[in-house]
């Protein structure tokens, strides 16, 4: 599988170099091109993980599809073959692109949180956590949890609490998120769970186009997304925890986060990506 690190597409203008995706303006459109990059903890790293951005793109359009009924998303298209003609020469755009509405982003990640795991397991194990003693990692949580954060352009997200984002977005279009992230969780949930998968968490992004709320960015992805398979007894970590373990544990012998992964990594995360589409496409 070849490797798609940064795109350069001369016939429009960047609108924004995310840390995984690229994307341009088209028109009132927006491209988003879905690369290999890789980030962990605020930082894109050097590693290239073939093919990633292919996954990505199609298990997001697998959940984009299978929410539509729940809230509008930004998908216009995503086939080479209508994208405007200048766009048609790079071919590596098939599978790993597509185009979108433009919105205003609402500059907030909406976190939703069905069990015990990442951050919250962390303030648990502190005490910062209002939920009942004696859990265990991985555990469901009694109630589904809504921990939204700020989506700091450089850094680190913050925590903010509900009243502050009711403070921030106004009382009703804040309760309006939330109650839609928890549609789209649950969704996430059911079809994931009779495929054998557990979501433990996921974030979502919104937007704004006029004064209607659309579902933009990526739908519960291994990137975006904690996700959990038991094979014959043993728990795999399909999702990005692998790189954030392997490189915690380089910081723990060599006093500093190494900002690349060796190929045995990269092969686990790909292997782990990939399984994640063949189990929710087929
Ligand atoms: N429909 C859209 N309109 C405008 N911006 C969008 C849309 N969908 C996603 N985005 C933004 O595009 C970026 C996607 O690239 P990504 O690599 O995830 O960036 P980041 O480093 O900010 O996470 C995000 O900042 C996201 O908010
Ligand atoms: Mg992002």
């Amino acid at each position: 599988m070849s490797c798609i690190f940064e795109t350069d597409i001369k016939e429009y203008k960047l609108f924004k170099r995310g840390k995984v995706r690229d994307l341009y303006e088209v028109g009132n459109k927006i491209l988003i091109v879905a690369t290999d990059r890789i980030s962990a903890f605020d930082r894109v790293l050097k590693t290239c993980i073939p093919g990633k951005g292919e996954i990505l793109t199609e298990i997001s359009l697998f959940w984009f599809k299978n929410t539509e009924d729940i809230i509008e998303n930004h998908i216009e298209t995503y086939s080479l073959e209508d994208y405007p003609a200048g766009l048609k020469k790079y071919k590596y755009l098939e599978k790993r692109s597509m185009l979108v509405k433009k919105a205003r982003v609402i500059p907030f990640e909406f976190i939703v949180r069905g069990y015990l795991a990442g951050s919250l397991y962390k303030r648990y194990l502190e005490g910062k956590t209002n939920l009942p003693s004696g859990m265990s990692e991985f555990d469901r949580l009694p109630e589904l949890m809504f921990t939204p954060t700020t989506k700091a352009e450089e850094g680190h997200d913050e925590p903010v609490s509900y009243k502050d984002l009711k403070k921030e977005l106004g009382s009703d279009l804040a309760a309006y998120l939330k109650e839609v992230s928890f549609k789209l969780y649950r969704r996430g949930e059911k079809i994931a769970s009779k495929k054998g998968i557990t979501i433990l968490d996921t974030k979502f992004e919104f937007g704004m186009i006029g004064d209607k709320v659309i579902l933009i960015d990526e739908v519960l992805t291994p990137d975006s997304s904690r996700y959990r398979v038991v094979e014959n007894g043993r728990v795999l970590k399909l999702d990005k925890q692998i790189l954030r373990d392997c490189l915690k544990e380089r910081e723990k012998i060599d006093g500093k986060m190494p900002d690349e992964v060796p190929e045995s990594v990269v092969l686990e995360i790909q292997r782990a990506y990939l399984k994640i589409k063949n189990l929710l496409l087929n």
